[in-house]
């Protein structure tokens, strides 16, 4: 085998999970390889997933805010109009200019980018195939499988990314459908509901829970339920889509909610019923790194090793939550682990945050699940109606909750909707992952005013529960 085709690592995927992860390696002193079989890096976060669906959420914002939020501060504007193709292509532009520093990136790291769709032949060999239908295999000494997810289909209802859409054809409808359905209330189908809602769309979010985002903590998930009513988004909760007809004008969707069917129809519907990890095609199987039968995800020990000890798996293909950061912090600890360092990732300490208006964001464990574990707990919580800083940008729905263990004062959790919580949850990730008791939040000053004293106060809150 000629050298240009061995490495210490060949990574399969450069989404959040393979990018970092090369780069790091790298650093650690390895000859990488990074394989991808878009001809652009960045996987799905960045090409149709975190980063395009957030510049949509940043726009629609403006839009709305536009439209309907400035009277109030005496500003008047008229004729307020939007053109679609140019907020899609500054969209498109913000995906490119971040897939380009990527691949700067992964350059100056002296990672090899290498297009191609791989397939693993055994521990240390990994075929790939270009575009044209070109051959090459590629030796190394450690092979990290990130090759991320893909959505769950509804059996009887095939995405066509034009009626019926994924997550990815939810990016680019080239005309605000009048009447969307998002069948799934969760991460995406809020995310990606907002934006259409935003832009002049009738949402409707038809979700099997009882509840919307149900893995949030529930006083969060009802708050958020609440605050998207009074944006006249509809739900229809506890109900599942039994079969979809697609027509040449719409889809008539099929319900069923408590034993009642009935029938609606809209012009256009997102799927997101959640998403499962993409092995097929690896050829995992055959070189004997073992899949939960389940659930498809790729079995490893604590160091990130499959099955077969030279092949490594992490993000989204792996057990835990399907989050972007996760992915990297796993990469990142995957190739210390093959380079002899121990990293840890700290799995009670990832954050996760939905991008509505307002935001929601969360750490640790919900009010919900300290009940089922038995845990003595106390709780506090802070509105932002309270909130200097929010009554100034009038801001003012939502909280922070704060749970406590009853005796150590530990945290165990704390959870947010309100401005802004997204980048407030970083407060609390450090204040967890440092141990800290809501004590420590309480007393260390906050700048004035500021929406992270919302956080300070919460932890006030839960300071005067445990004096009681
Ligand atoms: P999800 O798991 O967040 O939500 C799927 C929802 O669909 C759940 O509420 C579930 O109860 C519901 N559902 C499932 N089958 C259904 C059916 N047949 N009919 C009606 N409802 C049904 O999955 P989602 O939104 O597709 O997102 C996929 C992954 O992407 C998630 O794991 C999420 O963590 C990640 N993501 C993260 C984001 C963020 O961090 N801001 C943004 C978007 C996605």
């Amino acid at each position: 085998m000629s050298a240009e085709n061995m490495y210490d690592l060949v990574v399969i995927g450069s989404g959040p999970g393979g990018y970092p992860a090369a780069v790091r390696a790298s650093g650690l002193g390895m000859t990488v390889a990074c394989v991808e079989k878009s001809l652009r890096p960045g996987g799905v976060c960045l090409n149709v997933g975190c980063i395009p669906s957030k510049a949509l959420l940043d726009s629609s914002e403006i839009f709305e805010t536009t439209k309907n939020g400035l009277s109030v501060h005496g500003i008047q504007v008229t004729d307020v109009s939007l053109d679609l193709p140019v907020l899609i292509a500054r969209k498109n532009q913000v995906v490119e200019s971040l897939t380009g520093q990527v691949k700067k990136l992964l350059e100056s790291a002296r990672v090899s980018l290498i297009q191609g769709t791989a397939r693993v032949l055994d521990g240390h060999h990994v075929e790939l195939t270009d575009r044209d239908g070109g051959i090459r295999i590629l030796e190394a000494k450690f092979i990290l499988l990130a090759t991320g997810s893909i959505p769950v289909a509804i059996p009887g209802m095939e995405c066509d990314e034009d009626r019926i859409v994924s997550s990815t054809g939810a990016l680019n409808f080239s005309e605000v459908p009048r009447t969307l359905a998002v069948i799934g209330g969760g991460y995406i189908g809020l995310e990606l509901g907002s934006v259409w809602q935003r832009l002049g769309a009738a949402v409707t979010v038809i979700e099997m829970t009882p509840l919307i985002a149900p893995n949030l903590d529930g006083q969060i998930s009802r708050t958020l339920k609440r605050l998207l009513d009074k944006q006249s988004m509809a739900f229809r909760l506890n109900t599942t889509v039994t079969h979809a007809d697609v027509g040449q004008d719409g889809v008539k969707l099929f319900l069923e909610s408590k034993g009642k069917t009935e029938n609606m129809d809209f012009e256009r519907v997102l799927v997101a019923v959640g998403r499962k990890p993409l092995t097929a095609g690896l050829g995992l199987e055959s070189v004997g790194v073992s899949l939960d039968e389940k659930t498809g995800q790729v079995y490893i020990n604590s160091n990130y090793q499959t099955s077969v000890s030279s092949i490594y798996a992490v993000g989204d293909m792996v057990a835990g939550p399907m989050l972007a950061h996760k992915a990297s912090a796993e990469g990142i600890a995957a190739v210390s682990s093959m380079a002899g360092h121990f990293v840890e990732v700290n799995y009670d300490t990832l954050p996760s945050v939905i991008y509505t208006r307002p935001e929601v964001a969360g750490v640790g464990l919900t009010e919900e699940q300290i009940k089922a574990r038995g845990i003595p707990y106390v709780s506090g919580a802070y509105p932002f109606s309270g909130n200097g800083r929010a009554r100034c940008t009038g801001e003012t729905e939502g909280l922070v909750k704060i749970l406590v263990h009853a005796r150590t004062d530990r945290i165990l959790g704390i959870h947010m909707i309100g401005p802004q919580v997204s980048e407030m949850i970083a407060e609390a990730v450090l204040a967890m992952e440092m141990g800290a008791s809501s004590e420590d939040i309480a007393r260390t000053v906050h700048s004035h005013p500021t929406f992270s004293e919302t956080l300070m106060e919460a932890a006030g809150a839960v300071q005067r529960q445990l004096k009681k």
